[in-house]
């Protein structure tokens, strides 16, 4: 086991807003565990993200393919043989964000096999992965979950945003989002829909984790954020991991946003 301290977990940050959080992390001092799904890459942010933090600082990588149960299984055990208890902070929910400016993810080219691997990634994978590591995080741990605007009840339809609402397991709110609804889909924005339902999909499960008397037991919360864009992406999501943010909710740049408002 390595020699304890404070940990903070960000998974899919090789690159994008994910390495902007742990970069800011790591400069002020907290040392991170960076994932990546490519060794090299993840290799090289790890390096890069060295340089820039603080003394007594430390960055290590660990691979992570979200949407593959082996490899959370394999993250949880690499946590728990080496961290166990010491991770206070997990920043997760990274996902299929290309989609959205996929040329071909238009409404007529929503495809069943589009919609459900967005949902596996997006939604699942988060939600495995908060699990998985769940009983490894330190007592009071903060976990976020990067949602997005796009996952406003009012962007993704009635068809999915009841169900969504409604949902009061997470079983049900997975049986929701992944339910494919062609119609309704189409719903909304002309692109992107299967990435809004998993957005909203994941602020759902948010509130439901919150609640959970798993979490309640450990003190553990979780919040979901929507970052914004580049510019102040990675000040959203750190905003979102302060005391200040209320368990359960969802917020932008520090202020709390109603999710069901329209
Ligand atoms: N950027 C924005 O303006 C904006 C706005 C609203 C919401 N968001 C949300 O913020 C998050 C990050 O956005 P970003 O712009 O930083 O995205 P990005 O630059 O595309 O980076 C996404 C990260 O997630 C990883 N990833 C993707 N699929 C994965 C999978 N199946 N398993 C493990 N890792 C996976 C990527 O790894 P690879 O390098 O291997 O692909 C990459 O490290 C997303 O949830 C996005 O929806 C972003």
């Amino acid at each position: 086991m390595v020699a304890p301290g404070k940990w903070a977990v960000v998974t899919g940050a090789n690159r994008g807003l994910g390495f902007d959080v742990a970069k800011q992390l790591a400069a002020s001092g907290r040392s991170v565990i960076i994932t990546s799904r490519d060794k090299a890459a993840g290799a090289a942010a790890a390096q890069a993200l060295s340089e820039a933090a603080a003394p007594g600082a430390r960055v290590v990588v660990l691979q992570l393919e979200a949407s593959s149960p082996d490899s959370i299984r394999a993250l949880a055990a690499e946590v728990q043989a080496e961290y166990e208890g010491q991770v206070d902070l997990l920043v997760g929910g990274w996902d299929r964000w290309d989609r959205i400016n996929n040329a071909g993810m238009t409404v007529d080219g929503i495809s069943a096999a589009d919609h459900e691997a967005t949902l596996k990634t997006n939604l699942d994978g988060a939600i495995d992965i908060t699990l998985a590591l769940l009983l490894h995080l330190a007592q009071g741990a903060r976990v976020v979950q990067v949602a997005s605007r796009r996952g406003m009840l009012s962007t993704v339809g009635p068809g999915y945003g009841e169900r969504i609402k409604a949902a009061a397991t997470l079983d049900e709110v997975r049986a929701a989002a992944h339910r494919f609804d062609p119609d309704h889909l189409a719903q909304g924005p002309a692109t992107g829909q299967s990435y809004a339902v998993s957005k909203a999909a994941l602020i759902r499960a948010t509130q439901l984790m919150a609640e959970s008397p798993h979490f309640k037991a450990r003190d553990i919360s979780v919040v979901a954020v929507a970052p914004g864009w580049w510019c102040q992406g990675a000040r959203s999501i750190l905003l979102a991991s302060e005391d200040n943010i209320p368990n359960g909710s969802f917020s932008y740049d520090g202020k709390l946003l109603d999710w069901t408002s329209k």
